[in-house]
């Protein structure tokens, strides 16, 4: 589902580069944890898995699709196809929790009754059906964490990729996030965590790769 064929990815400012000749691959349905130090290239990994970024060198394939070049074809699809969640949350903060999921609908041209539907029921699954009218600034950061998760399943994604989606967060909360990412993976979505949570690694044993000096290892 995610392949990762010797990538390289250098910025200029730097002496080595970030990724350094990575292989990777999650297959479809599978769950694992991406983890290493602050600055070891995490985001800028999962960034080339949704297409925000490209390698210098190498190949990334999702979904079956090469996003190796910047082709808008490519970029439909991962529209499409996968979802992000970030530490950050990145909702729109001047619209409500039941705005910014059913926005991921009707962009792709979902009936607007329809997508009102199914915005209410993703809420509803992660347990935030009640506060679906309010603002997203009168939401606490566990709240409006669940709304990106609402966001990010509503469409039904193959591959879900979270970006330290509990940095934010308290334990309990944590645990709580995890528990609905997990239960992505078990409605089929391929689904890539980065995190250094030890709490979260601890509780969930998923495979974990390791990323150090540009190389990616597996751990467990
Ligand atoms: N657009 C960019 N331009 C220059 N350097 C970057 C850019 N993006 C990331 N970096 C550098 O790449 C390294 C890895 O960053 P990042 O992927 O954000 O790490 P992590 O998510 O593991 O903390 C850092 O040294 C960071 O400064
Ligand atoms: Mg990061």
């Amino acid at each position: 589902m995610i392949e990762v064929q010797n990538v390289v990815r250098r910025f200029e400012q730097q002496r080595r580069p970030v990724l350094n000749g990575l292989d990777f691959k999650l297959e479809r349905g599978s769950f694992a944890f991406l983890t290493g130090a602050s600055g070891s290239g995490k985001s800028t990994l999962l960034r080339l898995m949704y297409g925000a970024d490209y390698p210098d060198e190498g190949k990334v394939t999702v979904a079956g699709h090469d996003l190796h070049r910047g082709e808008p074809r490519a970029l439909a699809m991962i529209r499409r196809r996968v979802a992000v969640i970030f530490q950050d949350f990145r909702l729109l903060r001047e619209r409500s929790a039941l705005e910014n999921v059913r926005l991921v609908l009707e962009l792709r041209g979902v009936d607007r009754r329809l997508a009102h539907r199914r915005a209410m029921e993703a809420l509803d699954d992660v347990g935030i059906g009640a506060f679906a009218k309010r603002p997203v600034p009168q939401l606490s950061g566990g709240e409006q964490q669940r709304v990106a998760i609402a966001r990010a399943l509503v469409g039904d994604p193959q591959v879900l990729l979270c970006d330290e989606p509990t940095g934010n967060l308290d334990e309990e909360l944590s645990m709580q996030v995890l528990g609905l990412i997990d239960l992505a993976s078990s409605r089929g979505a391929t689904v890539l965590v980065a995190t250094h949570d030890t709490e979260i690694l601890r509780r969930f044993p998923h495979p974990t790769f390791h990323l150090s000096e540009g190389k990616l290892e597996r751990r467990g």
